[in-house]
């Protein structure tokens, strides 16, 4: 019989402002991860470096979470409102390799989802690049669908990204 490895509980949590090394950390392993998936110049961060971080990690407009199995990091996810616009994006939605279908993922977008509601969004956006099937699908499972909208240059310069973006329930119709 073939012993299943123990499978640690994924928990979630918010980057703390201090934080930012570990956020940079994760966001740096994610883009060398799946370069095809992250339209992300982080690599050319070499001036004011730390600042930029930081600022990114305190941003009161956003929501960086990353989940934890046994204390370790093993995803993240971030939650942005646009300027002062009611416009809300998910972002940054990364599981490392080894913890990929065990529902990681679905924890880190409902959990942006719900803090968007509770920051009065009516709807949250995203890009996905072309051919990122496992994105598409995790949106599409969680009611995300393609706007029709281009959202700029794929990652690795061939065709356009495209958004998704999922209506959330108007305040009469909140659980509360
Ligand atoms: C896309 C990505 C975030 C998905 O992460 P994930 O944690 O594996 O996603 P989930 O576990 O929630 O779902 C993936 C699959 O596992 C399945 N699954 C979910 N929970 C499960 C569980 N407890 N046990 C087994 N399988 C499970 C899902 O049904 C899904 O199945 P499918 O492949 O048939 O669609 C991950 O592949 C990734 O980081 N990719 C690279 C970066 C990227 O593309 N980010 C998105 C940018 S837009």
């Amino acid at each position: 019989m073939i012993e299943e490895p123990p499978v640690e509980p994924v928990a979630l949590r918010v980057v703390t402002d201090d934080e930012w090394p570990l956020w940079r950390d994760l966001r740096r392993a994610a883009v060398a991860d799946a370069p095809h998936a992250f339209c992300s110049r982080i690599d050319d961060w070499h001036r004011g470096e730390e600042a930029r971080w930081r600022a990114m990690s305190t941003d009161p407009g956003s929501y960086n979470l990353i989940a934890e199995a046994d204390a370790r990091p093993v995803g993240m996810a971030r939650g942005l409102r646009l300027g002062t616009t009611a416009a809300y994006e998910l972002r940054s939605v990364w599981v490392a390799p080894t913890a990929r279908g065990r529902g990681v993922a679905d924890l880190l977008v409902t959990a942006v989802e719900d803090w968007a509601l509770c920051q009065g969004a009516h709807s949250l956006r995203l890009l996905v690049a072309p051919g990122n099937a496992p994105a598409d699908a995790l949106y599409r499972r969680h009611g995300f669908l393609q706007t029709g909208e281009l959202g700029g240059p794929a990652p690795d310069g061939v065709g356009q990204q495209y958004v998704m973006a999922k209506e959330l329930p108007a305040p009469d119709a909140r659980p509360s």
